[in-house]
């Protein structure tokens, strides 16, 4: 489920993707920027997948809960100097993951190739890189994302989020973007 992509094929990647072609004006995306995104990228993850790791040991309820309020707590921690992090996706539970102009093709790429789909640098603007790590659906997400969602994990969902659009998914699907914005005027 965890996605690792070496670190030269991801340095190549960022090369490839940032006009080593050289039609592209806008300055390229430099190796540190990548590492740097890449590095915040791993931290983030792992202590989500942490948090609900330990809500799930208690109950999936408590999982919820973990997950409801940590996932934007941790997002915003890890936001600041010019640094933005979080998660977004097509088929969204929370309305405020609604993905940025930037992600929307990003997301309908990921959707159409399928399972191990690696990493990815893009510049959004002349001071400004994204960058993006697709999101796959494992066993653990069934409990909350599956086809078959307990009833009292069902109620709480829908009591805490009425527009949920995030169930019915199948292990290997792809489920959403993690996703860092780096300013590299550190604004
Ligand atoms: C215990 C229930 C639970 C489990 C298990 C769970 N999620 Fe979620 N998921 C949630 C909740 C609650 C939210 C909304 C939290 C927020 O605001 O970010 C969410 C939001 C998301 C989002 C953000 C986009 C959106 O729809 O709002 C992604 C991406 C996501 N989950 C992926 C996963 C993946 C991948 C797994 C397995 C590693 C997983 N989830 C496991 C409950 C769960």
């Amino acid at each position: 489920m965890m996605q690792r992509q070496s670190l030269a094929a991801l340095l190549s990647l960022a090369c490839l993707l940032t006009g080593c072609a050289g039609q592209d004006s806008s300055p390229e995306i430099q190796q540190e920027t990548v590492l740097q995104a890449s590095n915040l990228a791993a931290g983030f993850k792992a202590t989500l997948m942490a948090t609900l790791m330990e809500g799930l040991a208690d109950g999936p309820e408590q999982a919820i809960g973990a997950c409801a309020v940590r996932a934007p707590e941790l997002a915003a921690e890890y936001s600041r100097d010019g640094i933005r992090i979080g998660r977004t996706a097509l088929r969204l539970r929370n309305p405020a993951n609604a993905p940025e102009p930037w992600l929307e093709p990003l997301l309908e790429e990921y959707l159409a190739a399928g399972p191990g789909a690696g990493p990815q640098a893009v510049r959004i603007d002349a001071s400004t890189v994204g960058y993006v790590e697709p999101l796959y659906v494992g066993r653990p997400c069934l409990t909350c994302h599956g086809e078959i969602i307990a009833e009292e994990v069902r109620d709480q969902i829908e009591a805490a989020y009425p527009e949920d659009d995030s169930v019915g998914f199948r292990e290997g699907d792809f489920r959403g973007l993690l996703w860092v914005t780096i300013n590299e005027d550190g604004v």
